[in-house]
């Protein structure tokens, strides 16, 4: 018999691509979008002009951020057929499942889906980036029984996000944490979603069915649902004296804690870095919900860090402080993931549309550990 192939679980360690979208340094605990570092993006720019520098490599002048956020405003609003997918679904289905369903239904819409130029892929890109955000808004409203919010031209994404949430126009201290929290997921590399797509799209698959592969991978709380997830445990931890015994227990009993540790980053996160910093200057006037979430946070932080920090290289990720900013901007923890979802909708096209320029069909090997010319045995006869 031959040597055995060497085989890398999770493709750990595993480079698929070339790309100059993002980089991450996972040693240094860096993040680039095109090269720009992300602590300048999230300082300065707004989620229009990082989705267009994902989309299209380079920083937008002011005429070309203009027309790109026009073309965004064109395309906020939902078909109907939508609006009562959503509003029959919510509170019934998990807002994902929903959210999955309503983008990949979005291509009937389309009557442009097959045309693979990149002009026709950043078309559609523009298209899935407003009505997502738009879907995700919508699902959070329908599931407090609000009706549609029509979307309002003269608002900016992130302020329409909320204002067809909320039903009203948002405030300041809602924009802020929402616009931060939209920059800061926009794009991370090949991560399990963005390589959904990839392979979805990597068939010639249009770009619709390569994105709704995407947010299927998105889901789980290995990946985007360990927002949810993180903010859950703080729930259940409760009291803020609870939280050193209520982890010490989970760790003991073997369970990882969402919104630590990552495929990549060996250091501190750079994105949870900026949550953080932002979740304390909210420390000057907060709720009592908000005051309470972010000591279980910072008590839960440090014991982690204590524990497995530098011993284990498990440090908070763009996760774990997301949960207190959210709930600061009156956002329900049930439309974490789907928030996360819309924001990456702009990472997952830039990707896709990269990737068609020199395509690859994705299709790995794997080791048959099975038996072989086994003899067929008739039905009757087993
Ligand atoms: N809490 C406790 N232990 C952990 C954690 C954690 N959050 N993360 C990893 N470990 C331990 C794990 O139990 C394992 O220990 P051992 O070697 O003793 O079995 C070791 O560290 C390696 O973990 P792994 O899961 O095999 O490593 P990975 O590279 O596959 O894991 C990860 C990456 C993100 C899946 C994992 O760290 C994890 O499950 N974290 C919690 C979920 C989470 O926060 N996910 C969001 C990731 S960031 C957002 C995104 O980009 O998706």
């Amino acid at each position: 018999m031959g040597e055995l192939p060497e085989i890398h679980k999770g493709l750990d360690g595993v480079y698929v691509s070339e790309s100059t979208i993002c980089k991450v340094d996972g040693t240094a605990g860096r993040l680039y979008y095109r090269g720009y570092p992300i602590d300048d993006i999230a300082k300065n720019s707004n989620y229009e002009e990082a989705a267009y520098l994902l989309l299209n490599g380079k920083l937008p002048n002011g005429a070309e951020l203009e027309d790109f956020s026009s073309k965004l405003k064109a395309e906020r609003e939902l078909p109907d057929k939508i609006i009562n997918i959503i509003t029959e679904s919510a509170g019934k289905s998990d807002p994902m499942d929903i959210l999955r369903t309503a983008v990949s239904y979005l291509s009937i819409y389309d009557n442009d889906t097959k045309t693979q130029t990149k002009e026709a892929n950043l078309k559609k890109a523009i298209k899935l980036i407003a009505k997502t955000s738009s879907i995700v808004a919508t699902i959070g409203a329908a599931m407090e029984g609000r009706s549609y919010t029509k979307p309002d031209s003269s608002l900016g994404h992130s302020e329409n996000f909320i204002y067809m949430l909320k039903g009203k126009k948002p405030t300041p201290d809602e924009v802020k944490p929402v616009e931060m929290m939209f920059i800061l997921q926009a794009e991370h590399s090949t991560n399990a979603s963005t390589f959904a797509t990839l392979v979805a799209g990597s068939t010639l698959a249009d770009l619709y069915s390569a994105v709704t592969a995407g947010i299927s991978a998105l889901k789980g709380p290995l990946h985007g649902g360990a927002d949810e997830e993180a903010l859950r445990m703080m729930e259940a931890i409760g009291d803020p004296s609870n939280t050193e015994a209520y982890i010490n227990d989970a760790l003991a009993g073997k369970k990882k804690i969402m919104g630590f540790g990552h495929r990549v980053y060996k250091a501190y996160d750079p994105r949870a870095k900026i949550i953080k910093g932002y979740l304390l200057t909210l420390q000057q006037n907060p709720s009592a919900e908000v005051k309470r979430l972010t000591e279980i946070a910072l008590r839960g932080e440090k014991l982690m860090i204590d524990k497995l920090g530098q011993t284990h290289g498990i440090w908070p990720n763009v996760d774990f402080f997301a949960g207190p900013v959210y709930v600061s901007a009156g956002i329900k923890v049930d439309l974490f993931t789907p928030l996360f979802a819309a924001s990456r909708m702009a990472g997952w096209c830039a990707h896709m549309i990269e990737y068609w320029e020199d395509n690859k069909l994705i299709r790995p090997l794997e080791l048959y550990k099975g038996e072989i010319d086994k003899k067929y045995v008739p039905i009757n006869d087993r």
